[in-house]
């Protein structure tokens, strides 16, 4: 009986997780976006669902089709998303950020489309920071009492272990992932670098679908330790 139970790593658990890039709207027909795919959260969480997890998937305007059993709830704005995050949080066992949230916004969205006027002058658009979606789980009591485990992505472009480390710290996440490598974005394979307080560790270059099979082993066996 307990081979049985013991079979899905994450069998009984909860987990929700994030995917894709936000979209910030400038007016009715522009806005700021980034690269991301999405590739890598649908992933693990196809990988978590398999697991036995019950899984809920908020993503951002992607391009990939919903793994089967996956709950899946579309946003555009970094807003949209914490809000969307917020409501399907409770209960949850794991949360794990994957999505790459554009870190500002146009201070305000033209309600009509901003047209020009004939002189040459370009707009001038003000930024306000997004919330950090990551941070605000991150402090909720259940996520500092350690029974919802949160899971960060970092997307850096030099120094990955430093910066993974100090973002670790900084959004106090016991698991921070760093993308090994340059330009993840679109592509079908990823190396992925664990950083926990243990220290760190690589899963070596894989596809993403292999890769999100790993990484929803290591968040088992984390959980269980
Ligand atoms: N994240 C988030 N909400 C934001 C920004 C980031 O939830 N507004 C999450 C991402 O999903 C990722 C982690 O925080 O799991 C780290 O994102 P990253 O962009 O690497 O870090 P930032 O804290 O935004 O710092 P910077 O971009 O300046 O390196
Ligand atoms: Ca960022």
């Amino acid at each position: 009986l307990q081979y049985f139970f013991s079979a899905k790593a994450l069998a009984g658990k909860k987990l929700l997780i994030t995917a894709g890039p936000t979209f910030e709207a400038i007016d009715p027909v522009r806005g700021i976006t980034n690269l991301s795919s999405g590739k890598m959260g649908f992933a693990i969480a196809r990988a978590a669902q398999a697991a036995g997890a019950d899984v809920t998937l908020i993503a951002g305007p992607v391009h990939v089709p919903t793994p089967r059993g996956v709950r899946r709830i579309d946003v555009q704005s970094a807003q949209d998303m914490l809000q969307a995050v917020m409501g399907s949080i409770e209960g949850a066992d794991i949360f794990v950020a994957t999505a790459a949230v554009a870190d500002w916004r146009p201070a305000s969205a033209a309600d009509q489309k901003i047209k020009k006027d004939g002189s040459g002058a370009v707009p001038q658009l003000a930024f306000v920071e997004n919330p950090d979606i990551l941070a605000t789980v991150a402090q909720l009591p259940r996520a500092q009492s350690g029974d919802l485990y949160c899971v960060g992505f970092a997307a850096e472009s030099e120094n990955l272990l430093a910066n993974a480390e100090a973002k670790r710290l900084r959004k106090q996440i016991p698991l921070l992932v760093g993308n090994i490598g340059p330009a993840t974005f679109g592509k079908d394979d990823n190396a992925l670098l664990l950083v926990d307080a243990q220290g760190h560790q690589e899963l070596p270059h894989a596809s993403k679908a292999v890769l999100g099979e790993q990484l929803v082993a290591e968040i088992a066996k984390r959980m269980a330790r």
